[in-house]
């Protein structure tokens, strides 16, 4: 049983509550492909979602999520708010609180963020990304996924390529994966490679044939342009020559695997327009994915602070 009040990280979640939260989610995502939109779990429940870096996919999501489970979701955007003030999040926290918010959905552009808010507030706290250390739901989706389509995730192959080092998916799939019993391989240019990434069980490939050798799955990440330094990488042109994936390069994965990607895409860049619309690529089914999961992470943690 999910016993916490906030779901902040995968770092310390068990085998048993991920796929506590991958069931339920598999149960709402057959719901939602039969045409449900009202299951009603969290009526008269408010899920405020409080976000100061750009999203769609993330924000609507869990927007989406509150709703199906009767709740109130009220969008926060930091530059409408008295954030823009220089109200501090800690305040704005007691505010929520002092709303009777049930839980607070947060992205931030500082890693630990939302930590700090789950110490503050009553609210379930849920991390929507926070800097480059997690994005948890992300990567509980991009499991989902896989589970869907293999059945198990012990034992799959998983390989990353992509901006590894500002890559919170990268680092939540990681956790989340080794817990589940797969592997994963990664691959990127040294310069985006984070110190102390294998310690935490990745395998560090030499080239994009190794990584991709045997892979079950296919992930490419974003080449996150709005958090690089000048100099990880001579130009969007030469890093999608020597570090992306196009069809070629796929053909070194196993025959049947699958391409994920978190979004949004540059498309050509991390991964060719002919992977990204490849037969086997689920990045449209991810996102469905993440309505389902974000259902049952919602009222898993629901259920789990009940009075
Ligand atoms: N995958 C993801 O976090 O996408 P958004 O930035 O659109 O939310």
């Amino acid at each position: 049983m999910l016993k916490r009040k906030d779901l902040l990280g995968l770092i310390d979640v068990s085998a048993s509550e991920i796929t506590e939260i991958l069931d339920l989610a598999q149960e709402f995502k057959n719901r939602i492909k039969r045409g449900e939109k009202k299951m009603r779990y969290l009526d008269g429940k408010t899920v405020t979602i409080l976000f100061y870096e750009n999203s769609t996919r993330t924000r609507t999501s869990f927007e989406q999520a509150a709703k199906y489970l009767g709740a109130t979701a009220i969008n926060i955007a930091a530059s409408s708010s008295s954030v823009a003030k220089g109200e501090t999040l800690i305040d704005t926290g007691k505010t929520l609180d002092a709303q009777r918010n049930e839980f607070i959905i947060i992205r931030h552009q500082m890693g630990g963020a939302p930590h700090l808010l789950a110490k503050t507030v009553k609210a379930s706290v849920l991390n929507a990304g926070d800097g480059v250390n997690e994005h948890p739901t992300q990567a509980l989706l991009d499991m989902l996924t896989m589970r869907e389509v293999f059945g198990s995730l012990k034992g799959l192959k998983v390989a990353i390529l992509g901006d590894i080092k500002h890559s919170r998916v990268a680092k939540s799939n990681l956790f989340g994966l080794k817990t589940m019993g797969a592997e994963v391989s990664m691959f990127a240019p040294e310069t985006l490679i984070p110190v102390g990434i294998d310690r935490l069980g990745a395998k560090l490939c030499k080239s994009r044939e190794e990584a991709l050798d045997g892979a079950d799955v296919v992930m490419g990440l974003r080449i996150q342009l709005e958090r690089q330094q000048a100099g990880n990488f001579p130009s969007l042109g030469e890093y999608a020559a020597n570090y992306g994936v196009d069809e070629k390069i796929l053909e070194c994965a196993k025959p049947n695997a699958i391409i994920l990607h978190p979004g949004p895409v540059n498309r050509g860049v991390e991964l060719s327009s002919g992977v990204i619309d490849h037969e086997r690529s689920h990045i449209e089914d991810q996102v469905l994915s993440g309505v389902a999961v974000r259902m049952a992470a919602l009222c898993l943690l629901h259920d789990a602070n009940k009075a």
